[in-house]
């Protein structure tokens, strides 16, 4: 039998990773005092994945600012006591023999919202109730917001800057975390898709309207945060390769971005879709592997696809057959933190080549 290809090891940069089965941010929404500072939730959650084996887990979308958060829960790196954290974190992935990356983010005019937990009603906070003035490439609010009489916050020319100053120093605090990667959110409709995605971003200053104009903010975070980390460290962007609407963003400007994002030091592109205004998505096991594998070959860079590949057999066809270079296995993996134990079986991979941890090895005898 051949050897899968999902377990064949991936360099990036200075960074080996030892397989393609990687874990996707998942906001966990567990900050309870509004300090953005991870704790005993994140460093269990995301040692466990280790434990199970993913080749990399990217930690949850960490806003750069406290207006950048989603909701009052997420976590952030703005400051030293979250750095001092989130070096906890990496320090015991480390020790469980895993790699981890952190997921920069700014939510835009998504930010000021409640956690989706169960129970929570999923619903914009007010500034009276403890929320925040949320900010945007434009006052307008995007899908949902308008129905709260919530205001959104145009940017300035000089708030812009600010921004990308912000992800540079939140990547230079990454570095001092011990993270072994950088992933940047321009995705899922947050901030830096606000501007990309011509839906959102009607500015007619030199951030916006025009297709050039609109890739400027995440072009420029990019270029900042590749300037912020080391040389050996890979950077990777998540992208929402497209709006699925005639009216917004399509695969090909993906590619082109993408090949902008290339040219200033980005190494992978996680690419992911919609997001930013209601569409119809269709939605199924590898809805996005289609999307990801254009723009890998349109911008001859590697890339890692999710979205619903949960069985094996699947992230192995698509990395087999080269349309992605890695899967993500996001609620795969919150259903099953040894999905790549399960994986390697599954695929035959011979058991003293499966990712096994030596205290948990003794779940290979059957
Ligand atoms: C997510 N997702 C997500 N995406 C992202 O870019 N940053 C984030 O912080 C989060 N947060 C988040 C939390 C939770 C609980 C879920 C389930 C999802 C999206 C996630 O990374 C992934 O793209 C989707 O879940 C699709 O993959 P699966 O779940 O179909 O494998």
């Amino acid at each position: 039998m051949t050897r899968p290809a999902l377990f064949e090891p991936i360099t990036l940069r200075g960074l080996t990773l030892p397989n393609r089965a990687w874990v996707p941010p998942m906001c966990q929404y567990s900050v309870d005092a509004q300090d953005g500072v991870p704790g005993q939730w994140q460093l269990i959650h995301l040692g466990s994945l280790a434990i199970g084996g993913f080749g990399l887990i990217v930690a949850e979308a960490t806003a750069v600012n406290p207006e950048g958060r989603i909701s009052p829960f997420d976590t952030g790196l703005w400051n030293g006591r979250q750095v001092d954290a989130w070096r906890t974190i990496t320090d015991a992935v480390h020790a469980l023999g895993g790699k981890i990356a952190i997921q920069l983010g700014h939510a835009g005019r998504k930010a000021s919202t409640n956690r989706w937990w169960p129970g929570h009603a999923t619903r914009v906070i007010p500034e009276s109730e403890g929320g925040w003035q949320a900010v945007g490439p434009t006052a307008e609010p995007g899908d949902g917001k308008e129905f709260l009489g919530e205001t959104v916050h145009a940017l300035s020319d000089a708030e812009i800057h600010g921004v990308v100053d912000d992800f540079a120093a939140a990547a230079s605090r990454a570095v001092d975390a011990g993270f072994d990667a950088v992933e940047i959110h321009s995705a899922h409709g947050y901030l830096l898709h606000q501007f990309y995605s011509p839906i959102s971003n009607t500015r007619t200053d030199d951030w916006g309207g025009g297709f050039d104009n609109r890739l400027r903010l995440p072009v420029e975070v990019a270029r900042a945060v590749r300037g912020a980390i080391p040389d050996g460290m890979p950077l990777l962007a998540r992208l929402s390769v497209t709006d699925w609407r005639d009216d917004g963003w399509q695969v090909d400007d993906s590619v082109e971005l993408t090949r902008r994002f290339k040219g200033v030091g980005v190494d992978l592109l996680d690419a992911s879709s919609g997001g930013n205004s209601s569409a119809r998505i269709p939605i199924g096991p590898g809805y996005q592997a289609g999307p990801a594998a254009q723009v890998r070959e349109g911008a001859d860079i590697p890339v890692s696809t999710v979205g619903m590949i949960w069985e094996p057999a699947l992230a192995e066809h698509l990395v087999s057959t080269h349309r992605t270079d890695a899967v993500m296995v996001g609620r795969g993996a919150l259903r099953d933190t040894n999905w790549p134990l399960r994986a390697a079986h599954e695929l035959g991979l011979p058991n003293d080549e499966a990712p096994w941890q030596p205290q948990r090895a003794r779940g290979m005898w059957r």
